[in-house]
C-alpha cells in the first residue's frame, strides 16, 4: 500500500516508541491486563514490518522501564514470558531484521537473558532495520552508568577532564551503535517521557497519539511520520537560514 501521505524520500532514519496503554485496553475489554501485553505484540509485529517496508533503520522500542519493576509480581512474570515467548528468530529472519536491547540486562530473569542473547547473535548480520528493544531501562540509570563510566578513566588516567564533550558522552550509553531518534511516538495518550532516552531526545520530532498500543497500526505509523514531515526541523537556526540550507 502507497501512502500518499508520506514522502518516502523523507523517511525518519530511527524512530522510537513508548508503546503505552496496553494494561487500559485490557481493562476496557474486561480482561486480565496481561491480554493487553499479549494483543501488544501484534502490534510490534505489524509496526517491525512496516518500519522495515519503509525503510526505517532504527526502531527503538520501550518494552519494560526500570520503574515497572514495581508492577505486581503476577503482571512482572507476565511480561517475561511474553519477552521469552515473543523473541521468534521468524520476525526478525522474515525482516532481515537485527535485534538489540538496551536496558539493565542483569535483573532479568536468566531464560529472558539467554533468549536475548542468543536472538541477538542469530540476527546480527541482518542488515534491512535495527530493532532496539529497551528492557528493565531508564535514561536515569542509563545516564548515571555513562557518568560512572567516564569518572573511572578520569581516575585510571586514560581521559583527561578536558577531552569530556557530547560525542564522548553520547559514545558512553548504551545507545553508541545508533544516531539519535528523529521522531518519538507514544501511545495511548499521557503527554510523559517517562524516564526514555532523555539525552537522546534532545532535538527529536515528539508525537502522541491517544490510540492504545494493541490498536496502533500501520495507519496509526504513517499519521505519525505524516505528522514528522510536516514539521521543519530548525535545531537552533532560523527557518530562513533551514530553508537556505545556511
Ligand atoms: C505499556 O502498557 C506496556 C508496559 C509498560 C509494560 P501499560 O501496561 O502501561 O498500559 P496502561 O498504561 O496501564 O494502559
Ligand atoms: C512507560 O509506560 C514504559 C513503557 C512503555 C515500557 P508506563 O505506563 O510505565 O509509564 P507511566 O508510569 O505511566 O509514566
Ligand atoms: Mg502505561
Amino acid at each position: 500500500m502507497i501512502d500518499t501521505r508520506i514522502d518516502m524520500n523523507r523517511i525518519p532514519r530511527h524512530i522510537a516508541i513508548i508503546m503505552d496503554g496496553n494494561g487500559r485496553w485490557a481493562m476496557e475489554r474486561g480482561k486480565e491486563r496481561s491480554y493487553g501485553h499479549q494483543a501488544g505484540v501484534e502490534s510490534v509485529r505489524k509496526i517491525t514490518s512496516e518500519c522495515t517496508r519503509l525503510g526505517v533503520e532504527y526502531l527503538t522500542l520501550y518494552t519494560f522501564s526500570t520503574e515497572n519493576w514495581n508492577r505486581p509480581a503476577d503482571e512482572v512474570a507476565a511480561l517475561m514470558g511474553l519477552v521469552l515467548s515473543s523473541l521468534e528468530d521468524e520476525i526478525f529472519m522474515k525482516n532481515n531484521v537485527r535485534f538489540r536491547v538496551i536496558g539493565d540486562i542483569g535483573r532479568l530473569p536468566e531464560a529472558v537473558r539467554a533468549k536475548l542473547h542468543e536472538t541477538m547473535d542469530h540476527t546480527k548480520d541482518n542488515t534491512a532495520m535495527t530493532m532496539v528493544v529497551a528492557l528493565s531501562y531508564s535514561s536515569k540509570w542509563e545516564i548515571t552508568q555513562a557518568v560512572r563510566q567516564i569518572a573511572a578513566e578520569v581516575q585510571q588516567g586514560k581521559l583527561n577532564v578536558d577531552g569530556i564533550d557530547e560525542n564522548l558522552v553520547s559514545s558512553h550509553m548504551q545507545t553508541k551503535f545508533m544516531p539519535d531518534p528523529d521522531l518519538l511516538i507514544r501511545t495511548g495518550g499521557e503527554v510523559r517521557i517517562s524516564n526514555y532516552l532523555l539525552w537522546q531526545i534532545a532535538y527529536s520530532e515528539l508525537y502522541f497519539c491517544d490510540t492504545y498500543w494493541p490498536d496502533f497500526d500501520e495507519n496509526c505509523l504513517h499519521e505519525a511520520i505524516a505528522s514528522y514531515q510536516n514539521r521543519q526541523r530548525r535545531f537552533g537556526k532560523t527557518e530562513a537560514q533551514v530553508e537556505n540550507n545556511d
